[in-house]
């Protein structure tokens, strides 16, 4: 079981060592194996065969998530697949295809199976006028069979939308809201070109409350120019004060091979790993003190979150989107870069937005990955571990049929200097993240990726810690 949390050491209690130790470049494994492994080589035939033969399993329900790649402006530390400059124009054809894609893909798995997830992220998917959104969700409606008690969550960005708007997204059935916040200092908020007044945030949460709206969230980082523990403590004050039921609290990812407008950021000067940690830190005490409880790597709940039950029962898992509940849904992607996980394989869309609206309809994908046995068997570890920090190895042995001493017997020799550590515990039965070893969690996970041995992570991934 779970250490109560007022007990739980939090990151202010790692040794400055072992951070230095352990600070290095690796995979958040939303995926595994990761995106860098899906090929342009890939058997289109052999993986829409995959697809369609989830259609034939009972009880396979369906995660929908919809990328929205557009934004009015680009905020300095932003590392998502977004496009600056488009018109509503745009956004309608954009919509369109969409729909196209969905109508393609309801050719290919069942589309009476039930859609448990919908989930719109972005970019900004409120970047779309009130009659497109309706429009786009209306025409998903009608191409699939949503569960009574699908989750439907949507990413919006509070500079730009207005209670009329948040009644919109309620009447079209959502029920979780992600506010994209960051940091409530005006200072920090004018070096990364973010400027969201607290006011605002406060009105569009109250708006919700007074519909007895309640499911959420809102995404904060740490690791930004100008944010110090002063500045960042009075933030996570002024969040608690607002009440979220859940907070995203993410390390600021710099990938500027990825993300070139990042680099502007550097000239302001970054936080090292000891003062990331410090501010990761004193969020993590003054969010439990305050009653969240910490979910996986970088999340926290109200105690009386699903989430939380499933942290305890061990059933947490994880896709694109960030920690969930459910777990077993084929996940389709749609929209520029959008990545599909169904059964064993992956695929990832078209990434250029004129190429994407010419070929919605046909086929989309411009990378694949039919996973091995071996795949399989390690996604499977990676994501206990990730998750539940935890990995029942005779369940494993039974599932799998191996023995587990005998296959990973050179993932055990790289997870020692970790149990020396005191970061993990490990006996015949299973494999457990100590109090600690939740912050080095992608380190733990590394030990059992089996793509990251020659290649160079640092122009590849983020900070681990
Ligand atoms: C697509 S954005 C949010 C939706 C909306 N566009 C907005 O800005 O409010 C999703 C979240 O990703 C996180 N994010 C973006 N860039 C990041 C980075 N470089 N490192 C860590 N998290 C990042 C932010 O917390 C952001 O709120
Ligand atoms: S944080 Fe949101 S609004 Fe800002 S650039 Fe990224 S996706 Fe767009």
């Amino acid at each position: 079981m779970p250490e109560p949390t007022a007990h739980r050491p939090g990151p202010l209690d790692i040794p400055a060592e072992l951070l230095q130790k352990y600070a290095t470049s690796g995979p958040r494994y939303t995926s595994y194996p990761t995106a860098p492994q899906f090929k342009a080589e890939f058997d289109e035939s052999q993986l829409l065969e995959a697809w369609r033969g989830t259609n034939l399993k009972a009880n396979r329900g369906l995660s929908l998530y919809l990328h929205v790649p557009f934004c009015k402006s680009r905020c300095l530390y932003c590392g998502c697949f977004t496009e600056i400059g488009h018109t509503a124009d745009t956004a309608g054809q954009y919509i369109a295809a969409m729909l196209r894609e969905a109508g393609r893909v309801g050719t290919i798995l069942d589309p009476g199976r039930p859609v448990e997830q919908l989930a719109l992220g972005g970019g900004t998917p409120t970047f779309l006028l009130p009659e497109q959104m309706r429009r786009l969700v209306e025409g998903l409606s009608q191409q699939f069979v949503f569960a009574d008690d699908a989750e439907r969550s949507i990413e919006v960005d509070p500079r730009r939308v207005d209670a009329a708007y948040l009644d919109l997204l309620l009447s079209l059935g959502f029920n979780r809201i992600s506010f994209g916040v960051q940091d409530l200092d005006a200072q920090v908020q004018h070096h990364v070109a973010r400027v969201l007044p607290e006011q605002k945030l406060v009105e569009l949460v109250d708006h919700l409350r007074g519909h007895g709206f309640g499911a959420i969230n809102l995404d904060l980082m740490y690791g930004l120019p100008g944010q110090t523990e002063t500045t960042f403590r009075r933030t996570i004050e002024r969040v608690i004060a607002i009440g979220p039921s859940r907070i995203a609290l993410f390390g600021y990812a710099h990938v500027p091979w990825v993300s070139p407008h990042q680099r502007s950021l550097e000239s302001l000067g970054l936080p090292s790993t000891e003062e990331r940690n410090r501010l990761f830190g004193l969020a993590f005490r003054q969010l439990l003190e305050a009653g969240y409880a910490h979910v996986g790597m970088d999340h926290f709940a109200r105690p009386e979150d699903e989430l939380i039950r499933a942290l305890e029962s061990r059933t947490l898992t994880r896709n694109f989107m960030g920690y969930t509940t459910r777990r077993g849904l084929d996940l389709v992607g749609l929209g520029v870069s959008s990545i599909s996980s169904v059964d064993g394989t992956y695929t990832q869309n078209e990434k250029n937005l004129a190429a994407y609206l010419e070929k919605a309809g046909a086929s989309t994908w411009i990378k694949g990955l039919a996973l091995t046995p071996e795949d399989l068997l390690r996604r499977e570890i990676i994501l206990d571990l990730f998750c539940n920090f935890y990995l029942d190895l005779t369940a494993l042995e039974q599932r799998f049929g191996l023995d587990f001493q005998a296959h990973f017997a050179r993932e055990i020799g790289l997870l020692a200097p970790m149990e020396s550590d005191c970061l993990l515990h490990r006996d015949k039965a299973r494999i457990m993240g100590r109090a600690l070893g939740r912050f080095f969690i992608r380190n733990i996970c590394m030990c059992f990726d089996q793509y990251l041995g020659g290649e160079n992570r640092e122009g590849r991934y983020s900070r681990t810690i």
